[in-house]
């Protein structure tokens, strides 16, 4: 397993839609592999392949905040989604305060169904019927979210979205910089 590299805002293939997977071979399981590593080894609880620079509709979640590298608490319950599509949604919806990897330091109050019938292929290419409900309904929508391009920065408003563009870009130059200068 590796971890991967995590795109963050305003990085703009994150932007882009991502396309279906048309046969689920051995690189999506070791895809799979890495993404689930990485997702816990940045405390998310879900990861989407444009997050990872690879603009294919798949993504993994596991919402019970498990850590399988702790050994004092290793379950986990991860799940991988390919070609996820919401055949259901309840009209009763819930707000969350969403965080997002690819958004660090922005949290978004998200208003989404409380509840959604996802329909997608597993690891094994194998149509499965997700029925998630809270907190595991939020984060296979925001999954989703990914997969059509939409962030949390689309969530808020164009002011608030330029404020937090020139604070990352800003952050981006300093990290450059201080990068640099240990070059010895
Ligand atoms: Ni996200």
């Amino acid at each position: 397993m590796a971890k991967l590299e995590v795109l963050k805002y305003p990085e703009k293939s994150l932007k882009e839609p991502s396309e279906p997977v048309k046969e689920v071979t051995e690189e999506h399981r070791q895809l799979f592999q890495d993404m689930i590593e990485t997702m816990y080894l940045s405390h998310g609880l879900g990861l989407a392949a444009p997050q990872v620079g690879l603009n294919i509709t798949l993504f993994v979640m596991d919402v019970a905040r498990p850590n399988p590298l702790d050994e004092e608490n290793p379950i986990s319950n991860p799940l991988c989604l390919i070609n996820p599509k919401i055949i259901e949604k309840s009209d009763e919806t819930i707000i969350y305060e969403e965080g997002c990897l690819s958004c660090p330091d922005l949290l978004v109050d998200v208003k989404r169904s409380k509840a959604v019938v996802v329909e997608a292929l597993n690891e094994k290419g194998e149509l499965i019927t997700h029925n998630f409900t809270e907190l595991e309904a939020v984060c296979a929508q925001h999954e989703m979210d990914h997969l059509q391009g939409t962030l949390l920065t689309d969530q808020i408003s164009r002011l608030k979205r330029e404020l937090y563009r020139k604070k990352r870009m800003r952050l981006k130059k300093e990290e450059e910089e201080s990068f640099d200068s240990n070059l010895l």
